[in-house]
């Protein structure tokens, strides 16, 4: 699947994706250099559109880590499986909500998001939160980019510690919330 059709997706389904362009390399590397990756063995990622988050976590997780991509485009989900799909990348075709069907009651050492909450319905991200919180080991973050300083204002009614960080290098420049139980 070329980038075309990756660009053609993103701006066809502007409502759920959120976003004009993917992730930049830059962007990437800041928000996964808050993550501990070492020892972390249970990774989720949240949205994981054209797989620019995606093969940043797989080049720095453990190998007998797992990690779990949730994706609600199919078209996405299809590229995904094909540059990463493996035993231990599993390629979910389903809202973030229903985190909790697919990963047998195990909790997660890492959170990586880049869903658009602000177009996310209120009762499917409370799921997305309330789900997410609760399944973090105490010693887990949840890390999320975005464009909007106030979404950090959600995340605290879910999570006691927060910070953030910012950058340029990315069109539109983005933020970066981590957060921790
Ligand atoms: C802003 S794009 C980010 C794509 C890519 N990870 C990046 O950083 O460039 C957000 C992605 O989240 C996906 N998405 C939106 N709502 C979702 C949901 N409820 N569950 C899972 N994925 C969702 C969209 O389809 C889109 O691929």
């Amino acid at each position: 699947m070329n980038k075309s059709s990756l660009f053609k997706e993103l701006f066809v389904n502007i409502k759920t994706t959120g976003a004009v362009t993917f992730s930049s390399k830059s962007l990437v590397n800041k928000m996964l250099s808050f993550a501990e990756f070492k020892g972390a063995k249970v990774i989720v990622e949240l949205g994981g559109g054209d797989g620019s988050i995606t093969r940043g976590i797989i080049d720095r997780m453990d190998a007998d880590s797992v990690l779990y991509v949730f994706e609600i485009s199919e078209h996405f989900c299809s590229n995904l499986r094909r540059q990463f799909g493996t035993d231990n990348v599993k390629i979910i075709c389903d809202s973030a909500e229903n985190i909790d069907n697919y990963l047998d009651g195990q909790q997660v050492d890492l959170i990586l998001s880049s869903l658009p909450f602000s177009l996310i319905p209120k009762e499917s991200r409370t799921a997305i939160y309330e789900k997410s919180s609760l399944m973090l080991k105490p010693s887990g973050f949840f890390i999320q980019i975005c464009y909007s300083y106030l979404l950090r204002f959600q995340f605290a009614s879910y999570f006691s510690n927060i910070r953030t960080a910012f950058t340029l290098k990315n069109f539109p420049p983005a933020f970066i919330i981590i957060c921790n139980t």
